[in-house]
């Protein structure tokens, strides 16, 4: 707990659905009594406009001094535009570590009932190093970068995560037997790795196969390690078994700045309409307030969306209700003040 202090936090809230959520979001952070000094700014087509910089430089300098974001979705132009802001900021501040919780809540019925998930992805490597020319018409080339470096470090994130939170296994993800040199060096490392946490057990799986493991049978895994593409793609394929990716949370951590962010979209389709569920940037909103040794109110905040979800009266439409966005985000506040049931 670090009572009296105020947390100095930068705000992106984003396009689409971004401001929508991230304002929800910051009233109920604000109504746990936590006291928060947010630094809004523009990242994306929006800042463009304004100051002809998709991330302007004073959103660098506020991270690098603030240490710790929290973001709403920003729209990427598909097959040409800009690059991706997440990807841009992740290489910018070395957010290696992508964590993914993959948990359900209570009152949401889904195929996979009680899910317990942990998805561990680098976030730095791999094809979104976007490293892509066109080297004679008519043919585009990728590279795929792993360095030895980078794989040590993912491999001894996860492991570390592991033993601290008392998880029992890790599969490492993997296509090594087609990639045989850039997989091939994530499993050497990770192996090695692996051998400094005996009290972890350690599997492999490829990748292929996993998506059919994880349809069939989601409950034979602990954590998943994967690298940047596959990680990107089983994360998504495994927000489905709680929900969907208007719930689940996500976190890049490197070792000099954090950014907490939704795994969804900006959402055009449903943009502007008070429509979107807050709930995804809500829970990586909570793995923000551990970070910054908040526990007392994330418990509070876990507490207050467990039990507007098992009340089931105020959930916004994709999960089957008929609320807005802000009054999910009131009917939070209320049961933050009233306490568990
Ligand atoms: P999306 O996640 O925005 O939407 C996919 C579907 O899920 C849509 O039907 C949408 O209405 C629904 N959905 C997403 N979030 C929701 C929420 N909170 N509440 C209720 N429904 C929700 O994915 P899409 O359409 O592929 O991407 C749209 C844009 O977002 C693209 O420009 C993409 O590049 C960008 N994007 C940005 C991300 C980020 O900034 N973290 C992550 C993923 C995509």
């Amino acid at each position: 707990m670090t009572q009296n202090k105020t947390h100095t936090v930068t705000l992106i809230p984003g396009d689409g659905i971004g401001p929508e959520v991230t304002d929800a979001v910051v009233r109920i952070l604000n109504a746990t009594g936590v006291k928060f000094q947010w630094e809004p700014y523009a990242a994306g087509a929006e800042a463009f406009e304004k100051f002809k910089t998709y991330i302007p430089a004073d959103l660098y300098e506020s991270i690098e001094r603030t240490r710790v974001a929290l973001k709403g979705p920003v729209t990427t132009p598909v097959g040409g535009g800009f690059s991706s802001i997440n990807v841009t900021l992740r290489k910018k501040f070395e957010l290696y570590a992508n964590f993914r919780p993959i948990k359900n809540l209570p009152g949401i019925k889904t195929n996979y009932p009680g899910v317990d998930l942990v998805i561990i992805r680098e976030n730095t490597e791999g094809l979104y190093v976007g490293l892509e020319q066109e080297i004679v018409p008519g043919v585009a080339t990728a590279l795929k970068v792993v360095t030895e470096k980078g794989s040590n470090r993912i491999a001894r994130f996860a492991f570390e995560f592991a033993r601290k939170h008392g998880r029992k296994k890790i599969h490492c993800i993997h296509k090594a037997n087609i990639m045989k040199m850039t997989d091939g060096l994530i499993l050497r490392c990770t192996r090695q790795v692996a051998k400094d946490f005996p009290e972890v057990a350690y599997g492999e799986h490829i990748v292929d196969n996993t998506c059919m493991q994880l349809v069939t049978n989601p409950y034979q895994y602990d954590m998943l390690l994967l690298e940047n593409l596959y990680g990107d793609i089983v994360s998504d394929l495994c927000a489905a078994f709680v929900g969907g990716l208007g719930l689940v949370p996500g976190a890049n951590l490197g070792e000099n700045a954090a950014i907490f962010e939704a795994v969804h979209g900006s959402a055009p389709d449903i943009a502007g309409k008070d429509l979107a569920n807050p709930t995804a940037l809500l829970q990586s909103a909570i793995l923000m307030l551990r970070h910054l040794d908040e526990d007392q109110a994330a418990n509070r905040v876990q507490a207050a969306l467990e039990k507007v979800y098992t009340e089931k009266t105020t959930l916004t439409r994709d999960v089957g209700g008929a609320s807005s966005t802000s009054a999910f985000a009131d009917a939070i506040i209320a049961a933050l003040e009233t306490g568990p049931a």
